[in-house]
């Protein structure tokens, strides 16, 4: 399979198993697939807006489907020093660990709810993992259960499915309950070889 049915599959696959072992196909060639062939712009954009609004390098920042680590080796040369990963995939946090700049990886699915303590981390970053096929807006309840009051949580989403999966009002509807509020959005190029783009979201949770 060439690396636009690849991504094609990951975006249209029928369930979690089958997303799992298209991402455990993928992980080997993943990186070079997206950052040198397809001109994956996302992960670099997001962690620079990330470090405008998350400035305390103390804190524990967790890397949200971090899949090969690309995010975490941007926050570590960055200077972040305590960070960690969770994905579903064991083939990509295998890929993750090689970077060696987490402090811990661990496998779990956000479509469920987290073995993971109430206001565990001082931030969240999540690149890419918002997207069809993969996280939905639901998962948002419990990325704010597992941030600190004042942490910050930023993340990315495909920009088609921030339209078609209703991600506007569930945002808004979080804001308007108190449980967190917008920093920031921006509409960033995503992938330069299919010309797409995402939305970055920047929140304070309260
Ligand atoms: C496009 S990759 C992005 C990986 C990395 N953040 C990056 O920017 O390169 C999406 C990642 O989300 C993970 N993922 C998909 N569904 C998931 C779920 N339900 N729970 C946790 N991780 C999931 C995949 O295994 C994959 O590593």
């Amino acid at each position: 399979m060439g690396r636009r049915q690849i991504l094609e599959s990951a975006i249209t696959a029928k369930s979690p198993e089958a997303l799992g072992d298209l991402y455990s196909q993928w992980a080997g060639s993943y990186d070079n697939d997206l950052l040198n062939e397809m001109g994956y712009k996302a992960p670099a954009t997001t962690a620079s807006i990330f470090q405008q609004f998350h400035t305390d390098k103390v804190g524990t920042i967790l890397d949200v489907g971090c899949g090969t680590g690309i995010v975490g080796a941007l926050l570590s040369d960055s200077g972040y020093p305590a960070i960690e990963g969770l994905d579903y995939s064991d083939a990509m946090l295998h890929e993750a660990k090689k970077k060696g700049v987490y402090r811990e990886l661990f496998q779990a699915d956000l479509n469920k709810t987290l073995t993971v303590a109430n206001d565990r981390y001082s931030a969240l970053i999540s690149v890419g993992t918002f997207t069809f096929a993969h996280v939905g807006p639901e998962a948002l309840h419990e990325l704010i259960r597992i941030t600190r009051p004042g942490g910050v949580i930023c993340f990315t989403v495909r920009s088609e499915a921030w339209n078609e999966h209703g991600y506007k009002g569930f945002t808004e509807d979080l804001e308007a309950q108190g449980k967190w509020a917008l920093l920031d959005r921006q509409t960033i190029d995503y992938i330069e070889e299919e010309h797409s783009t995402c939305e970055v979201l920047v929140y304070r949770v309260s």
